[in-house]
């Protein structure tokens, strides 16, 4: 068997482990079997955390570790699933025009998710579910799971793509990008588009700056003397659990808050604060949490009446226009409305500064700002731990020029960044003060920005 590299995107030991995978598939189902590898990366964010499901802008960079799925088609409108880690047992299912999704916290949901996104979307271009191939997948996962750096985008994003390529159904990486990006609605998270489109469109030694609505991005060159560490704090940020909770209830406020603004200022229809930034001319976030404090109590009850009571509208239409998945429910807690916004709004400011700092090789700016995200996430959005905090501190005291939580927190990674020669001191600084003190097998490296998803052909014996 050979493995051509039409893709320089793959590095060798991520073709080891495509022709390992293929190996196996093979042994099962003959020799001559034409198969398909996608590889597809994680996502550290730079900065603009919780930004991206208000259409607000993003910094992240696709990481060099990668989800690897190897293809080959199967019996007709059959999806069988394996993983090399054995964690994740062997799933089947049938393709249908609505494919109903696992138990909560399954793994095979997110395939399940991206094979809904790619029918959903292609049924409605002339695809034909019934004459659609079934396909075998077999998946390598090395982008640690639960610690915030997207391992479901990128099993969702190789997982589409995979899918698509047995099918013969091409798609732009943008437009592919828009589509597997609702594909977390499939397991009950009301995410935005972040990780899916840093996988897909990530660029080596490059952040990416995203913008929502329509989606587009651009490529900010990382200065070479800049290193990214990233370390997992081993607190679980699993998004089945509490964590899918803790966001569903932001994404809530934050709409509340988009709605509210959006009434005070006259602004006519609106979904999410970035409807409201767009609609607002030299708009900036003090005034347009001035104006949200005028509008609003700090927080309000969850039960909706008093927010449909300041809205004008009825409690039932104000929830249906909320929750847009009957399966979000909401605790008895007060909702945060003006803390919310003010970090929404405050970090799309530091979004927009940050991209100024690289282009400019500016690190201490950089590292300024992400260290004012991390406040910002820390007392307005309130989605950071002791544990992430401690680990912070530790960074920034070994000689990170900024720290902060990445993904969606409660939990998962922290990024520094670092000069160069500062990251090993970093590094000895958390293994020092963080791993060994819990016992922990340090879990943290100096990453890279790496390229987006791509594909390559295994060529037969
Ligand atoms: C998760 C979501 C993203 C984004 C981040 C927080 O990673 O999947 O869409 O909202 O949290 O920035």
């Amino acid at each position: 068997m050979s493995i051509s590299k039409q893709n320089d995107a793959w590095d060798e030991s991520e073709l080891n482990r495509a022709a390992s995978l293929a190996r196996e598939l093979r042994a099962g189902a003959g020799a001559d079997l034409h198969l398909i590898a996608v590889r597809a990366p994680g996502r550290v964010n730079l900065i603009g955390e919780h930004t991206d499901y208000s259409g607000l802008p993003v910094l992240p960079v696709a990481i060099d570790r990668s989800t690897i799925v190897v293809a080959a088609p199967t019996q007709p409108r059959e999806v069988s699933l394996d993983n090399s880690d054995h964690a994740y047992p062997h799933r089947e299912f049938a393709l249908a025009r609505k494919i109903p999704p696992y138990a909560t916290g399954d793994w095979a949901n997110y395939v399940k998710a991206a094979v809904q996104g790619v029918i959903d979307h292609f049924e409605t271009r002339g695809f034909d579910i019934s004459k659609a191939r079934g396909v075998r997948l077999f998946v390598d996962g090395r982008v640690p799971a639960a610690a915030g750096l997207s391992s479901s985008a990128a099993l969702t994003v190789s997982s589409a793509l995979a899918f698509m390529s047995v099918n013969g159904l091409e798609l732009p990486a943008i437009e592919t990008a828009t589509m597997v990006a609702r594909s977390e609605w499939y397991v009950g998270t009301m995410a935005g588009g972040m990780d899916q489109a840093a996988s897909l469109l990530g660029q080596r030694d490059h952040a990416l700056f995203i913008e929502f609505n329509p989606l587009r991005a651009k490529p900010v060159k990382m200065p070479p003397d800049a290193a990214l560490v990233v370390a997992d704090s081993g607190e679980i940020a699993d998004k089945s659990g509490k964590v899918r909770a803790e966001y569903n209830r932001r994404v809530v406020e934050c709409r509340l808050a988009a709605r509210l603004l959006a009434r005070e200022l006259k602004l006519g229809e609106v979904r999410v604060l970035g409807d409201v930034v767009h609609k607002v001319k030299n708009w900036n976030s003090s005034a347009l949490v001035e104006a949200l404090k005028y509008a609003s109590p700090e927080r309000l009850n969850p039960d909706l009446v008093q927010a449909a009571g300041l809205l004008d509208m009825s409690r039932d239409e104000l929830a249906r226009e909320l929750l847009d998945d009957s399966r979000i429910v909401l605790d008895s807690r007060p909702l945060e409305i003006v803390k919310r916004a003010r970090h929404v709004l405050s970090e799309t400011e530091r979004v927009l500064q940050a991209v100024v700092a690289l282009e400019a090789g500016q690190l201490d700016n950089m590292g300024t700002l992400m260290n004012g995200s991390h406040q910002s996430l820390t007392e307005d959005f309130e989605c950071s731990t002791a544990r992430l905090d401690r680990m912070i501190e530790c960074a920034r005291r070994a000689g990170a020029l900024g720290a902060r939580l990445t993904g969606a927190g409660f939990g998962g990674s922290i990024v520094a960044l670092c000069r160069s020669p500062d990251a090993e001191k970093v590094i000895a600084a958390l293994d020092a003060e963080y791993y060994s003190p819990l016992r922990l097998e340090p879990a943290r490296a100096v990453l890279h920005a790496s390229p987006g998803a791509s594909r390559i052909e295994l060529a037969a014996a």
